[in-house]
């Protein structure tokens, strides 16, 4: 009996999706909303046409492809049921035109299902590790003097970051691919400041196009006919930010690959290599269109509006994401971040949930939404921390840094009218908050790129929810407040006002969790009250883990590029724990292109730790080592050995508490590439 069934984003609803009988269906049409409501099957910025069922016995996958407007309507007469042979779910499709070819994805397992989906639209891309780092955003950074002091606010107040974004306001009156030049003025100045620093910028560059005889991105896509058409064959006019704008038709490669070329650095003046992409308002945005989008008679070729509408995002995003490769001569990996996407969105970049608000319910829903993506294939996705709509008190601010240090994509960001807010505005116990919630995020980040670069080689989520690592215990299957990352973490963020703790539930019979924080060891398949202060949120590793740790934290993820290592062992009741270690140069191509990188598989068992190599055709060397290893869960030895690769042993200093169970392994020295074991005795 299949009663439990997820996906089919984008919608701020609840993870497990609803019964939709006596109520809307679920609508899919990549919209503009402006000031989306919560708990609401509307249809928001994008659409991923895929529904996943699952139940104790199995899960499923139904891959709807057609990029017109689509309703889900969803009825069961399961409820109050076991499990009975007349029990049925059953779920509508209807959409208005278009090709439609229909994918089933029979598992049995949730992995398979993301196998198979993999399959078909392809897996995340992998990105920079600096993007999988801190973000500082808002509607607008008004001018280079700005920019350069917000920097300097980072190193004044110790806190890490490594990009820093520029909304519309920073080009020519809007047309994207210039600088303003009386704010802006000297570009490259200001990219090398940042680039000095290892830090790096995100400038907008949006779909819509101002109609301006003066302007030459414009006179290019007018004089290639390379615009949407209206129904009577003139130009696509409709009203966004530049005023009167065209819509390039990114549905014609032939058009996508010269606004690919606009990306080199001799066309997009002032820009360089440190200098990456963001795309919005591309469902597209027209906000004199019905519903504040294309008209549905407008023509892509041979096609309609209609048939194509939830596709445009997607190619703006994957026009500019093959644009910044082109302009590396194929070596960088790229970096753009999207708001409209489609089934297959993962392999450009990022998304984000749009214009959210300062309010908990907010903060509370990003998780299914960051959720219901992940299971649909898209795993680099997050919410404006801090929300972009209104003010957020501090308390609210704070939770939202612990929380969106624990999802994918990491970026604060705020409405142009809103009061500023970075994160020294708030006073020094504010700041001091913030800054342990952004160096929890730079110390696991290790732990984040090994999860991306799993997610992009095999296609599982980054971000999951309980059920799809735990698939035949029923309590999961409703679980919104927390999630785990990879299998190993547990985050349970806190989402309301004055909390002062949330019931955690430690899923697994048999498994032990251990709080990160306390080291505090619980056993699993219980529910929990976990207390809480303002200083973090609860999270747990699971005992059978290692997770890898970088503890030395800089300016900017680049700058602990060879930093060293620290491992964290949670051990079974068992005693055994495994992990990976996957390290590369952190952003070109060559991991995969050169076999360039380098793949660990970390084990421990019989009081036994080892490295082995997990890809022995790969090669690239580090100078990164392991600096420190915590063993959480065992005894005291009487002496720890390492052993390295010629066999030559030397002692290893330890010391043991024995109320946490934490053995702490210091300077075992050994290089993070090579094969070593560390014996305790
Ligand atoms: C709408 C986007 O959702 C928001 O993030 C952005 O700040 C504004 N457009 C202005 O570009």
């Amino acid at each position: 009996m299949v009663e439990h069934l997820y996906g089919i984003p984008e919608h701020a609803d609840t993870l497990k999706l609803k019964n939709t009988d006596g109520s809307d269906p679920y609508r899919l049409y990549n919209l503009d909303v402006f000031q989306y409501e919560l708990h609401n099957p509307m249809a928001l910025y994008g659409s991923v046409p895929v529904l996943i069922s699952h139940c104790t016995e199995r899960t499923m996958g139904i891959f709807w492809l057609n990029a017109a407007e689509t309703w889900v309507d969803i009825s069961s007469n399961t409820a109050g049921k076991d499990s009975s042979e007349d029990a049925q779910t059953d779920v509508r499709w209807i959409s208005e035109s278009g090709i439609i070819d229909v994918f089933i994805m029979l598992g049995p397992k949730p992995t398979d299902v993301f196998t198979q989906y993999a399959s078909l639209t392809g897996t995340q891309s992998f990105p920079p590790l600096s993007a999988l780092a801190y973000h500082q955003c808002r509607w607008n950074y008004n001018d280079q003097e700005d920019v350069k002091a917000v920097d300097q606010g980072f190193d004044e107040h110790d806190i890490p970051y490594d990009f820093i974004w520029l909304d519309i306001e920073h080009t020519d009156g809007k047309r994207y691919f210039t600088w303003d030049s009386s704010k802006f003025p000297q570009p490259k100045d200001m990219l090398q400041g940042l680039m000095d620093k290892r830090r790096k910028l995100v400038a907008i560059v949006d779909p819509h196009i101002k109609v301006d005889s003066g302007y030459k991105i414009h006179n290019e896509i007018r004089s290639k006919n390379f615009y949407v058409k209206n129904k009577d064959g003139g130009d696509y006019e409709g009203w966004c930010w530049p005023g009167n704008s065209g819509y390039p038709d990114f549905t014609n490669p032939e058009m996508r690959a010269w606004w690919s070329s606009m990306f080199a650095y001799d066309q997009y003046e002032g820009s360089m290599e440190n200098q990456y992409i963001w795309n919005d308002m591309n469902e597209p945005s027209v906000f004199n269109g019905p519903e504040v989008t294309m008209h549905k008679d407008a023509l892509h070729g041979v096609w309609e509006h209609r048939d194509v509408h939830n596709l445009y995002g997607l190619y703006v995003q994957k026009a500019t994401a093959d644009g910044l490769i082109q302009r590396s001569g194929g070596v960088e990996r790229p970096f753009v971040l999207t708001r409209a996407f489609f089934a297959g969105s993962q392999r450009y970049g990022a998304v984000w949930t749009g214009d959210n608000a300062a309010e908990w319910g907010h903060l509370k829903i990003s998780i299914p939404m960051c959720l219901s993506l992940g299971l649909v294939g898209i795993s680099f996705c997050g919410a404006d921390v801090g929300g972009f709509f209104k003010h957020p008190s501090a308390e609210l601010l704070v939770r939202w840094y612990q929380a969106g240090a624990y999802q994918p994509f990491f970026r604060a960001h705020a409405h142009l009218d809103t009061p500023r807010r970075e994160p020294w505005l708030f006073g020094p116990e504010i700041t001091a908050l913030i800054r342990e919630a952004v160096r929890q995020r730079y110390a696991l980040l290790p732990n984040w790129y090994q999860l991306f670069y799993n997610a992009h080689r095999t296609g599982q989520p980054v971000m999951r929810p309980l059920w799809v690592e735990y698939p035949e215990d029923v309590t999961t299957f409703s679980i919104e407040d927390e999630y785990l990352l990879g299998k190993d973490l547990l985050v349970h963020p806190v989402t309301d006002e004055g909390s002062m703790g949330v019931t955690a539930y430690l899923p697994g019979k048999g498994e032990v969790w251990y709080d990160v924080h306390t080291f505090q060891k619980h056993d699993g398949s219980q529910s929990l009250f976990i207390p809480v202060t303002m200083s973090s949120i609860p999270v747990f590793q699971r005992g059978g883990s290692i997770i890898c740790r970088k503890e030395r934290i800089r300016r900017s993820s680049s700058c602990m590029e060879n930093d060293p290592y620290t491992l964290y062992v949670a051990l079974s009741l068992q005693g055994f724990a495994d992990g990976e270690l996957y390290i590369d140069d952190f952003h070109t191509f060559n991991f995969e292109k050169e076999k360039q990188f380098i793949h660990r598989h970390l084990s421990f068992s019989a009081n036994t730790l080892s490295s082995r190599n997990l890809a022995p055709d790969s090669h690239f060397s580090t100078g990164s080592w392991i600096e420190k290893i915590v063993i959480i869960g065992g005894s005291r030895p009487s002496s720890v050995t390492l052993r390295n690769a010629d066999g030559i042993e030397s002692a290893v200093e330890f010391d043991f508490d024995s109320v946490t169970t934490v053995l702490t392994l210091r300077k075992p020295g050994v290089n993070a590439g090579a094969d070593w074991t560390v014996l305790l005795r």
